[in-house]
Formats: structure tokens, C-alpha cells, sequence
């Protein structure tokens, strides 16, 4: 009995079965204990005999048992330590890095320009109501540019903004002059084809003080356009119409991107100038209509397209690839 014991101890091949092996040679059912819990049906003389006999088996079977478990606890415990190690010398696993929108990257640098000039950055709510969006801009209910601006109406006189304009009205209902800040922002319109999405982005600016012309206006875009496009880009004011600014002007940059004269062009199709956005100096009704007298007052105001200036920038060709959100397009960028 003993041999086979210590046979099935040598043979465990771990410390569990090392446990299962106790349990079947000196557990409570074991034929060993049984023999000793008979011992007293013994003669005397088979009494000291077998009990020795018996002891002696248990302690050897014990000290085997004990010999390989600890054996095979310390194989056990290297195993585990080699299979957790953790090699804290490995590099990281990549992990992919984001980048900005093209036309975020237009944002950031104009927005750069201005503050670097001393704007303040101002917002306004992208759902509007139609008094900021249109009224107090002189564009009076039933007027035909409200139709022209192809604006989402909402229910209880709001819009979604159908321009970053509102803006200029609420920062001068709440400040006096002098005001200078620029205004980025998500503006909507019904409209879809490759250079129109139905929301777009506008890059509002507001100068009001005492003193400010039309020449203030040109050089502070000429810079923004350098800034942008680079050095060697010129502008160009060609006269235009707006209800909130007299005289009114549109904004064009020129073709930097081929030189203008190439009607091969992607960009510029041969014109030689692109159309950044409309600007003014800001009507005197609007002065009024905000409490600020246009006697003593004067000031400019202007609105950019930063997804057409990123489409200029980067040499996109539609406009509605910016809000695709196609990772095959975005990540060029
Ligand atoms: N809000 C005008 C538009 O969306 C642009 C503009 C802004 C014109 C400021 C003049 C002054 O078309």
C-alpha cells in the first residue's frame, strides 16, 4: 500500500492532483485510516506491530506528499511568473493620431490673424431669430431677400442663421465702441451642388469706432488674404449689394493656384479671381437700429466662406467632399 502511494506522489503532475493524492491514501476514507481505526479489534501483539507498521507508512506517505508539492508549487509558481511577465520595454502599440478639417485649419489660421490684430472672438446662436437674422439687418418682414437667401424656417419666427451676420447685431446690442471681433460659425441654407452644402461655414468680422473707412477695410483684408494664401496673393473689391452695408463690396483673391490665365484650371476655370466673401462699411441704419449714433460712428464689416477658402487653399473641387466625412478624402489632409 505504501509503495503505491509513494508511486502515485511521484507521479502527480501537479499540486492539485498532489491534494487528490492525499485525500485517496490518508484522507478519512482511506484504506490506511481504516486500518488504523481497526486497530483495536487487534491482538495485542498485532496491535504494536500493525500500529507501527501503519505510522510509519503515514509519516513517509506525508513527507513524500510534502516534498512534491512543494516541487511542483515552485514549477507552478515560475510557469506563472513567465507566462504574466509583462516587458515593460516593448514600444506601445501605435495608436492613430487625428488631424484637423481642412476647413478648421482655414478657421484657426483667419481666426489667428484677427485676435492677432486685436479682435475679440464672439459667437451667436446657430438657431436664430428672424429679428437678428434678417430685421434688425434691414431685411424688413416680406422683403425678397429673405427669399433669396433660401433660409430654413423653424416655427415661432426662428431660422436656422442663414449667415453669421445676427452676430453683429447682438454684439453691438450689448457693447459700445469701439467693437472688433471676428465671428466663426456653422451657418444653413437650402442649397446642394459643388460649391454650395446646405450648412456651411462663415467668418464674420466687425469693426465699429470712431473714424473708419472703406481703406481700413481693404488694407485689414488685403493682410487677412497674405496671412492665408501667402504673399504673393492679390484682392480686389468689386461693388456689390447688401441690405446691412453701404457701399457694399465683394471680396476676390487672386488665383494664385495657376496664375489665373490657365482655363484648364480646376479652380479658378481661367476668371484669374476667386469670390472670398462680401464685405461693407456697415449701413447707418443698422448703427441706429443697435443705439449707436452713426454721426460719430462709422465701421466696416465683412463675411467669408472658410470651406471655399479651404477648396481654394487646397485645390478641392467640390465643396460637398468636406462634409462627406470619407476618411480616403479627409485623410490627405
Ligand atoms: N452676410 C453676408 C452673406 O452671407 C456677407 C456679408 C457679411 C456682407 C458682412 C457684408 C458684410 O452673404
Amino acid at each position: 500500500l505504501q509503495k503505491e502511494a509513494l508511486e502515485a506522489v511521484a507521479a502527480a503532475r501537479s499540486t492539485d492532483e498532489v491534494e487528490r493524492v492525499r485525500v485517496r491514501y490518508l484522507g478519512r476514507s482511506a484504506e490506511l485510516t481504516g486500518i488504523k481505526k481497526n486497530i483495536g479489534r487487534l491482538s495485542p501483539e498485532e496491535r504494536r506491530e500493525v500500529g507501527r507498521a501503519a505510522n510509519l507508512a503515514s509519516r513517509e506517505i506525508e513527507a513524500a506528499l510534502k516534498k512534491r508539492a512543494e516541487v511542483l508549487a515552485e514549477a507552478e509558481r515560475e510557469e506563472r511568473l513567465r507566462s504574466e511577465a509583462v516587458d515593460v520595454t516593448l514600444p506601445g502599440a501605435p495608436y492613430p493620431r487625428g488631424h484637423l478639417h481642412p476647413t478648421r485649419r482655414v478657421i484657426d489660421d483667419v481666426v489667428d490673424f484677427f485676435v492677432g490684430l486685436g479682435y475679440r472672438v464672439a459667437e451667436g446662436p446657430e438657431v436664430e431669430t428672424d429679428y437678428h437674422n434678417f430685421t434688425a439687418l434691414n431685411i424688413p418682414p416680406g422683403h425678397p431677400a429673405r427669399a433669396m437667401q433660401a433660409t430654413f424656417f423653424l416655427d415661432e419666427g426662428l431660422v436656422l442663421r442663414t449667415h453669421t451676420s445676427p452676430v453683429q447685431v447682438r454684439t453691438m446690442l450689448v457693447q459700445r465702441p469701439p467693437v472688433y471681433v471676428v465671428v466663426p460659425g456653422k451657418t444653413f441654407r437650402r442649397d446642394s451642388d459643388p460649391t454650395h452644402t446646405p450648412m456651411f461655414h462663415q467668418i464674420e468680422g466687425l469693426a465699429v469706432d470712431r473714424g473708419i473707412t472703406l481703406a481700413h477695410l481693404k488694407g485689414t483684408l488685403a493682410a487677412m488674404a497674405r496671412h492665408v494664401f501667402g504673399g504673393g496673393v492679390g484682392i480686389r473689391l468689386r461693388p456689390s449689394y447688401f441690405q446691412f452695408t453701404e457701399p457694399s463690396v465683394e471680396l476676390d483673391v487672386s488665383c494664385f493656384l495657376c496664375g489665373g490665365g490657365d482655363p484648364d484650371c480646376r479652380i479658378c476655370k481661367g476668371a484669374g479671381w476667386l469670390e472670398m466673401g462680401g464685405a461693407g462699411m456697415v449701413d447707418p441704419d443698422v448703427l441706429e437700429e443697435v443705439g449707436y449714433d452713426p454721426e460719430e460712428y462709422t465701421g466696416f464689416a465683412f463675411g467669408f466662406g472658410p470651406d471655399r477658402m479651404a477648396m481654394v487653399k487646397y485645390g478641392i473641387p467640390d465643396l460637398r467632399l468636406f462634409f462627406e466625412g470619407d476618411l480616403r478624402f479627409l485623410n490627405q489632409f
